[in-house]
């Protein structure tokens, strides 16, 4: 049967061709699986194939059909290789670097970084300290007792194998530490990385980061705390900037309050950040409780104090109009590198 002869020829004509460009690849592709292929044309030979043997016409065509596409993509993988490899092979390694190179900070980066010189200008200095914290310092030292919800397991990352060493829930744990190894007073800011078992979503993350404030004299009142706080508005977010304060609840200040900056419902971003009230939550802050500065053997009787602790992301979010908290940890460099290292 002819039909049958002409299956058989192709066959060992696709078996016997060698490819060694992607040129050669392109020309193989055309010729037995471009829309034009020499294969489509013996399917309407079926016609003359006795109806016995129609079957078996059937079977060898597409047995045909798969051997050029099974040669096809081994050949096409072949070819790949070779181009990598010579591709390697082109790489001059003594030519000087490119100079457009320089990559750039995380927005995180930025943002803290911007956070940290406006509180150094007055004064405050920089403690950093560990992420893998233990239970006292985390919690029972900031006053948190065994039965508060933010101990739960759904909240906190719990090292394998231990009850007391955790992934940091708060940069408040650098509250207990500077306290128990330095006397009043103490001026210090903590930026760093927290982490809390949440569900991420387009506005929160299982980490994230904080800057932690403390300041511990004789004599420090609420007032101070409020006057440092609007200077640091002022200083992030532009002299007209305007804040409020919410009465709030931490178990280590009282009395405590969060901070809300206006930021407007203009665009999507601060619509979405604000969720349609205008008001982005920057911070919680409080006077430290006196039972705090007790478990550090600081004598609440001579000293006070106050605390705060600030969000970097959403200022992060509002500041560079980033719609999704997920990009800011993807590290994919498409988005990283928009960001000019200035601020
Ligand atoms: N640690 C608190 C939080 O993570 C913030 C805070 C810090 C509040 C210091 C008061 C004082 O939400």
């Amino acid at each position: 049967m002819e039909a049958f002869n002409k299956i058989e020829t192709i066959l060992s004509e696709i078996e016997a061709s060698e490819v060694n460009s992607a040129e050669m690849l392109e020309a193989f592709r055309i010729k037995y699986l471009g829309t034009k292929n020499m294969i489509k044309p013996i399917f309407a030979e079926m016609k003359n194939v006795p109806n016995d043997r129609k079957k078996e016409f059937g079977l060898a065509l597409n047995n045909l059909k798969k051997v050029a596409e099974d040669k096809y993509s081994a050949l096409k993988e072949i070819i790949s290789q070779q181009e990598s490899d010579r591709e390697k092979e082109s790489i001059d390694l003594t030519l000087p670097p490119d100079s457009d190179f320089t990559g750039s900070r995380h927005p995180v980066s930025l943002v803290m970084n911007h956070m940290i010189n406006i509180f150094e200008k007055i004064g405050f200095v920089v403690e950093e300290e560990r992420e893998i914290e233990d239970d006292w310092h985390n919690f029972t030292a900031m006053n948190t007792p065994d039965d508060h919800p933010a101990r739960d397991m759904q909240d906190t990352f719990y090292l394998k194998n231990s009850v007391t060493n955790l992934l940091r829930t708060h940069t408040s744990s650098v509250q207990a530490r500077v306290m128990t190894r330095q006397e009043p007073p103490i001026r210090i800011i903590a930026p760093g990385r927290v982490y809390r078992n949440e569900t991420i979503s387009a506005r929160s993350h299982c980490q994230f980061h904080q800057i932690e404030g403390l300041y511990i004299d004789k004599d420090v009142s609420f007032a101070d705390m409020k006057q440092t706080l609007l200077y640091f508005a002022k200083e992030m977010y532009g002299p007209k900037t305007e804040i409020r304060l919410r009465p709030s609840y931490f178990p280590f200040t009282e009395p405590s309050a969060e901070v809300d900056v206006w930021m407007g419902t203009d665009t999507d971003i601060t619509y979405k950040l604000t969720k349609g009230t205008g008001w982005l939550e920057v911070l919680g802050c409080g006077m430290v409780d006196p039972k705090v500065l007790e478990n550090c053997n600081i004598d609440p009787e001579v000293y006070s104090g106050y605390a705060f602790g600030i969000g970097i992301e959403r200022s992060a979010m509002q500041k560079y109009d980033i719609s999704d908290i997920r990009l800011l940890f993807e590290n994919d460099v498409r988005f990283l590198k928009q960001f000019s290292s200035a601020l």
